[in-house]
């Protein structure tokens, strides 16, 4: 499995550090066994998805799946729709190859890469029905704001990958980057709010993830936003 880092753009400002965090058995021997089955190896290549998966269904894409719980989840409950995992996080992508083996589920693989890459590289225009981003890393301080993933260079390439009516959804329980998804959102040409102009989505259909889960214990109030491709 290679997880390159950005070559072409070395000084891009990323979105996620690497953490160290050990490999448990089971994470480790699903990265050994299962990469070859559930992963896809080639970051630089344009994806066909419908020889991927075997068949042309809506394609679901979630970025930065962490441990993988609420992919794993959407995967199973909704068996007509093919699911990509992007996540950097090595621990979580063993976690999820090994839940993927363990079920046979054959809608869900997984990209061991920068997504921003990935949609450049990989994902052809107008290809994805959704785009799920959920608890994206919040950098808190002021200083490292500019580390977030949802900016309006990134959100405009999300577009360009959406299907014209396809959707992105978003989910944070850190409320200034609930107001800046709002504010890059709400500025960003091609998109309407599905929940109408300014509001949050009150009625978002999504399982718990394992980072909401924390912010429900610290208290935080979590915030939804569904955008839709218009043009
Ligand atoms: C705060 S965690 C949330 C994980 C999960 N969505 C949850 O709610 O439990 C954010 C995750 O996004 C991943 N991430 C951040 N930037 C990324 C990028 N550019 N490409 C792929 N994954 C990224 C990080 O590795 C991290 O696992």
């Amino acid at each position: 499995m290679t997880t390159t880092p950005d070559i072409e753009h070395p000084r891009t400002i990323r979105s996620y550090v690497i953490r160290g965090g050990r490999l448990t058995t089971s994470q480790q021997h699903a990265l050994d066994h299962y990469w070859q089955k559930y992963g896809v190896e080639d970051v630089s290549a344009p994806l066909d998805c419908a020889a991927l998966f075997g068949r042309d269904a809506p394609v679901v894409m979630e970025i930065g799946f962490g441990m993988g719980d609420s992919l794993l989840a959407m995967a199973r409950s909704n068996p007509d729709k093919n699911f990509i995992g992007v996540e950097v996080h090595k621990p979580g992508v063993g976690r999820l190859l090994h839940e993927i083996d363990a079920l046979s589920l054959s809608n869900l693989r997984i990209y061991c890469h920068d997504a921003k890459e990935i949609l450049r590289h990989c994902v052809a225009d107008n290809a994805l029905d959704t785009v799920q981003i959920f608890f994206p890393d919040p950098w808190h301080k002021k200083k490292h704001n500019k580390r977030r993933l949802v900016q309006p260079e990134f959100m405009q390439l999300v577009r360009q990958k959406l299907a014209i009516g396809g959707r992105v959804h978003m989910a944070t329980d850190w409320v200034p980057y609930a107001e800046h998804m709002m504010e890059v959102m709400s500025a960003a040409p091609g998109y309407t709010n599905a929940a109408g102009a300014g509001l949050y989505s009150t009625d978002a259909d999504r399982p718990l993830t394992k980072f909401e889960k924390r912010g429900q214990r610290l208290g935080h109030a979590v915030h939804d936003l569904i955008f839709i491709r218009t043009e």
